[in-house]
């Protein structure tokens, strides 16, 4: 079975944040509406104006951009020079330069945060996208210890139900179970079912779980999606 290495799945990430292909979503300058929706059920229950918030392996920064936008100190990191360089020109032309910062950073190594600084931490497809069980347990751990007691970590992510991503799974596997690597990029992708997403985050409080449906389309056909969105809390020191 064919297997990625980090440097390889860099490569890519590289080459499709400087000439987006398979990913136009990632290209896009609207927000993720699983991030909306985290701000609205956040609203709901505190007043935003004061909080920090991060991104980790933000793109090019749509939803970093628009929780600016919405007065929220924001945080976005990527590996990719391309997609953090497009996000600080992005940030600047929307006039929220003084509310984001932006920083190449691999999630996989030490991350630049002091601990318990941020009111929460964003993983919106970004773990999913992390080539190696390593390398995700490394990036969840350092997302807990940079969230402040009592933050949330909201994780939007792809399903094992969603059919693209099955049909994948069956053409395209890797020796990781629910993964994949792209037919035509090889770029490394990995879905997760609820009870797993539960095992690895056990060491947090699950707050809410539930399914955003909706249509995407892939190579011009029409699939159905059934992503995951979790948030999760940091218990009180
Ligand atoms: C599916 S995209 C999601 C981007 C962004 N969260 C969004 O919703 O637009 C995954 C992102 O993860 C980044 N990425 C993948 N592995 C990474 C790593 N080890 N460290 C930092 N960024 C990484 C990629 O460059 C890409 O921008």
């Amino acid at each position: 079975m064919k297997e990625i290495t980090h440097g390889e799945q860099q490569k890519i990430w590289e080459k499709e944040h400087e000439a987006p292909y398979v990913l136009r979503q990632m290209d896009s300058e609207n927000p993720s509406g699983g991030v909306v929706k985290f701000y609205k059920w956040l609203y709901s229950k505190t007043a935003t104006e004061n909080v920090k918030g991060l991104e980790m392996c933000c793109g090019k920064g749509r939803s970093v951009i628009w929780l600016a936008k919405q007065k929220i100190n924001m945080t976005g990191f990527d590996f990719s020079k391309n997609a953090i360089e497009e996000a600080r020109r992005r940030a600047e032309a929307a006039g929220v330069q003084s509310k984001t910062n932006f920083l190449v950073q691999d999630a996989t190594k030490k991350w630049k945060f002091d601990s318990d600084s941020f009111d929460f931490v964003v993983d919106c497809f970004a773990t999913t996208d992390i080539e190696s069980a390593e390398g995700r347990n490394f990036a969840r751990d350092e997302a807990i210890r940079v969230l402040k007691p009592n933050g949330y970590l909201l994780v939007y992510t792809l399903s094992t139900d969603n059919e693209f991503h099955k049909e994948m799974i069956k053409t395209s596997p890797t020796s990781q179970s629910n993964a994949f690597l792209h037919p035509t990029t090889g770029k490394f992708e990995k879905t997760w079912d609820v009870t797993e997403l539960e095992m690895f985050y056990s060491s947090l409080t699950l707050i809410e779980s539930e399914r955003v449906p909706k249509m995407s389309t892939f190579f011009g056909k029409e699939y159905k999606e059934n992503n995951i969105w979790m948030v999760f809390q940091k218990a009180t020191i």
